[in-house]
């Protein structure tokens, strides 16, 4: 079931850096759902990012939810240390890892929620064993890697299949989207039945970062009124 809120999570691969604690604290004061950390091998993906050196930092300044992406090869090797470094989430890649449902019985086992991401060819129907034993399922709207790229739009139609198989197995899973994402593809996102919109540069490139925080909540606050009570015409919103 789609929740009474949109969960807004910034992805801060695309913040200045150099000023972490800066960053979270006034993310904080604006008011979101959750951070989304972005973790790069090199080998899973063409990039390095973060580690759990950073994110252990990085926790010193906030007690918000840490959304932790793996996008690693092998990452059941580093989930204790993600763990402890103090993620609340941490999601891995279907594409990176053999042993599925032990690993998020290991994440589980660290008290930590897990998550499940799908790159843009990976159907959501390949891992709807899993779906009602973890906590989040993340639908990449782009090729993992980088910021600022443009939404894929057939990652919709993945959306919409992710909402229908969970709610029909009734559970509580959380349908994230990854990448891509500005006003005009969250509000297709959301329509489509995203319950948490991760976005990197339309928050961080942006002149403005709170605007683009509350343009983002605002949008989920209509679209969610659109689909749970009916309304056609948004204009009225
Ligand atoms: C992509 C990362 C995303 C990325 C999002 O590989 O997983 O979290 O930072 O950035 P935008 O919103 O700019 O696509
Ligand atoms: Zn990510």
């Amino acid at each position: 079931m789609q929740g009474k809120k949109v969960l807004i999570a910034p992805s801060i691969l695309d913040s200045d850096l150099s000023d972490i604690g800066g960053t979270i604290r006034k993310l904080d004061h604006i008011g979101i759902d959750r951070i989304h950390i972005d973790v790069m091998d090199g080998h899973f993906v063409n990039n390095l990012s973060l580690g759990p050196h950073s994110i252990l930092s990085a926790r010193k300044h906030t007690k918000t939810t840490f959304e932790t992406h793996l996008m690693i090869s092998s990452p059941r090797r580093y989930i204790k240390e993600f763990a402890n470094a103090g993620s609340d989430i941490i999601v891995f890649h279907a594409e990176a890892e053999r042993q599925i449902e032990s690993t998020i019985r290991m994440i589980k086992g660290c008290k930590t929620r897990a998550g499940l991401a799908l790159n843009p060819n990976t159907s959501v129907k390949s891992v709807k064993q899993y779906l009602g034993k973890i906590d989040t399922l993340l639908i990449m709207g782009v090729h993992p890697g980088f910021g600022g790229q443009r939404f894929i739009s057939k990652s919709l139609v993945k959306i919409k299949k992710a909402r229908d198989m969970i709610d029909r197995l009734g559970c509580e899973t959380v349908v994230a989207v990854d990448g891509g994402i500005n006003p005009d593809t969250a509000r297709l996102a959301i329509e489509a039945g995203a319950d948490e919109i991760v976005a990197g540069s339309a928050i961080f490139r942006s002149k403005d970062i709170k605007k683009a925080i509350l343009g983002l909540r605002k949008i989920g606050e209509q679209e969610l009124m659109v689909r749970n009570l009916g309304f056609k015409d948004r204009r009225v919103l």
